[in-house]
């Protein structure tokens, strides 16, 4: 008797310990926010006030550093009382506790593994700092996610070229979300950008928690989150309560952005307002600037500048902080003062907000009510095109109108010496993230539009299989890289997650990455070449150029003590394919010029190799080149 006592006592107490570590664990797993040279934000949440633990390191070192995380309640993330009664029965889970650490004094382009500890789950990830202005980036943007726990099931409809009717696409919403983050993630981008609209109620929790669910995870390999930072636009939806509380009513509409804001962390843009700090703001990234725009609200409530006319905003009576963005407004100077400072210091520049301003879709048509208005337009946003055509912005990338579209316009730039040249500014729709996959208005003309994954991409069907075209879900991928000479390119690929079909039971069966026929490449011929600099301890640098190359690249490595400096060059199966030494030593700049070939004098296979410099003070340093055909 007192055995069996003992064991049910012995039962009693592991229950109690496991549930009181399991309120300890993660409510939303970490991810990665804010991405610099130097610095890196990780962000978590829990169910309990409990300290989490972080410890992280550069790759390739042991010498880790333990930050105790000081969680505050995220009071912003309550469920509200309707979604607690009629989703939970009255038991939604509670309050969630916030925990949030900024990884400072960090080096650039280097890949860190880090490791958060909360209760007994342990989440281990890697992430990569940004790197300098010489090296290539490739980013990801897509919009109009609008995750909602009812997208599983639910069908997009849009209206098919073939018929005439209707169809509904063959995939749910949670499904086609779901393949288009599985081949985003298989891309590995240094950030993915969500031109707005990323929850259908910004205001339900529920929707927030479906969102988190697709793009964290316990597991590092799948969470996209944890490995790539994520930066968040605000789009309509995310100012939207919800249809069963307060919509675009005030409180409701600033209650719905909080969930937002204390989601996402964004680089500071100093609005005198700070209730608007976060909702816009401008990253510089490697060769890049990105400037995000919250283009939600505008001029007076229902006039012609108005892209929302639910939503009241700053200048409205009893109007929340949706800031303006025409001319006079803060936002727009904030946006002109950063868009001179990209044209200095950038070699491309993106702007993203989420309503596009040039399209054939549903809100293309102009603001205002009646039979061919909109009072969700996008037409207001043509009141910035001067300004982004003025200073050379390269492409504007939006939604809202949940199709896949792309115009041009173009006209003049002006450059810092006040003179000016030809320009084309491409404007993307690219929500067609994971919700619906509208179409484009017969009686709507876009003038601009160049490309629409609709009419331009017919659909092939051969024994009742697609075999290639069609509307599908998809992203716009970017990537930024260096070409011969002093050239640089912008490659804009607009990707589909085509579904592949079964032909014996016409069933589908996956998806694979395709793109539309309309990449588009954009150049720039820069003065000089950018150097890259890879500080690994104060003064002593590297400069690698070209890289890619294809006759020769100049390696420059400078000490600030005197040091006999070698230069290797490694093949992939790590044999030593070249190697050059000077025999001396002295302080300053060492030189190598590698011409592609190997220890006979006969060129190499073109592909990628390693660079290692040693010094014989100790110091080394890896690289690696790729060698062009
Ligand atoms: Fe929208």
């Amino acid at each position: 008797m007192k055995g069996a006592i003992k064991y049910c006592i012995t039962i009693v107490v592991l229950i109690l310990v496991y549930l009181g570590q399991a309120y300890c664990q993660f409510r939303v797993f970490p991810y990665l926010q804010y991405p610099a040279s130097d610095a890196m934000t990780i962000i978590w949440l829990s169910e309990k006030d409990t300290i989490g633990y972080l410890t992280y390191h550069i790759k390739g070192s042991h010498d880790s550093i333990l930050i105790e995380s000081s969680p505050v309640l995220a009071e912003t993330l309550d469920y509200s009382l309707w979604e607690d009664t009629s989703f939970f029965d009255g038991n939604a889970q509670g309050v969630p506790y916030k925990h949030r650490i900024r990884l400072v004094n960090l080096v650039p382009s280097s890949i860190y593994q880090y490791t958060v500890k909360q209760g007994s789950q342990v989440f281990i990830s890697t992430f990569r700092t940004a790197p300098d202005k010489s090296t290539a980036i490739r980013f990801i943007v897509y919009s109009d996610s609008e995750t909602e726990p009812e997208s599983t099931g639910k069908y997009a409809e849009w209206d098919d070229p073939l018929t005439a009717g209707y169809r509904a696409y063959i995939i749910d919403q949670s499904t086609g979300y779901r393949n288009n983050l599985s081949v985003i993630k298989s891309r590995s981008p240094d950030l993915i950008i969500i031109a707005g609209d990323l929850v259908e109620s910004g205001g339900e929790q529920r929707d927030w928690d479906e969102f988190w669910k697709h793009n964290t995870s316990p597991f590092a390999d799948e969470s996209l989150a944890g490995r790539i930072p994520i930066m968040g636009v605000p789009g309509n939806h995310e100012y939207f309560e919800g249809p069963y509380l307060d919509q675009y009513n005030q409180p409701g509409s600033e209650r719905a952005i909080k969930r937002f804001l204390t989601y996402f962390e964004n680089p500071p843009n100093g609005a005198l307002n700070r209730e608007q700090e976060g909702r816009y703001y401008a990253l510089k990234y490697g060769p890049v600037t990105l400037i995000v725009l919250d283009l939600c609200n505008n001029g007076e409530n229902g006039t012609s500048d108005d892209t929302n006319f639910y939503l009241l905003g700053e200048k409205d009576p009893e109007g929340g902080n949706a800031p303006d963005f025409g001319p006079g407004s803060d936002q727009y100077i904030w946006l002109e003062k950063r868009l001179q400072e990209a044209r200095s210091n950038s070699i491309f520049t993106f702007v993203f907000f989420h309503h596009s301003p040039y399209s054939s879709g549903p809100h293309g048509y102009t603001a205002g009510i009646c039979d061919t208005c909109d009072n969700q337009s996008g037409t207001p946003v043509r009141m910035l095109t001067p300004l982004f055509m003025s200073y050379g912005v390269d492409a504007v990338i939006s939604g809202h109108d949940e199709i896949w579209e792309r115009s041009e316009i173009t006209g003049m730039k002006m450059l810092s010496d006040s003179s000016f040249e030809i320009h084309t500014l491409h404007f993307y729709d690219v929500g067609i993230g994971g919700d619906c996959l509208s179409h484009p208005y017969k009686d709507l003309i876009n003038p601009y539009q160049k490309f629409v994954a609709h009419d331009d991409a017919p659909e092939t069907w051969a024994n009742n299989v697609l075999i290639s075209g069609g509307k599908h879900y998809g992203h716009l991928e970017v990537n930024i890289y260096p070409g011969q000479q002093n050239s640089w390119h912008a490659l804009l690929s607009p990707v589909h997650v085509f579904p592949i079909f079964d032909e014996s039971n016409l069933s589908y069966t996956g998806f694979e990455r395709r793109l539309y026929d309309d990449e588009i490449m954009l150049t720039k011929i820069l003065d000089e070449p950018i150097l890259s600099q890879s500080q690994f301890s104060e003064n002593t640098y590297i400069v690698n150029y070209p890289n890619p190359f294809y006759n020769l690249s100049v390696v420059k490595f400078h000490v600030t003590e005197s040091a006999n400096v070698r230069f290797s060059i490694y093949n992939l199966r790590g044999q030593k394919v070249k190697s050059y030494d000077d025999g001396r030593s002295y302080a300053g700049l060492h030189q190598f010029t590698w011409d592609g070939t190997g220890h006979t004098g006969d060129r190499l296979s073109p592909g990628v190799y390693i660079l290692k410099v040693e010094t014989s003070s100790g110091q080394r340093i890896s690289k690696k080149m790729m060698l062009l055909e």
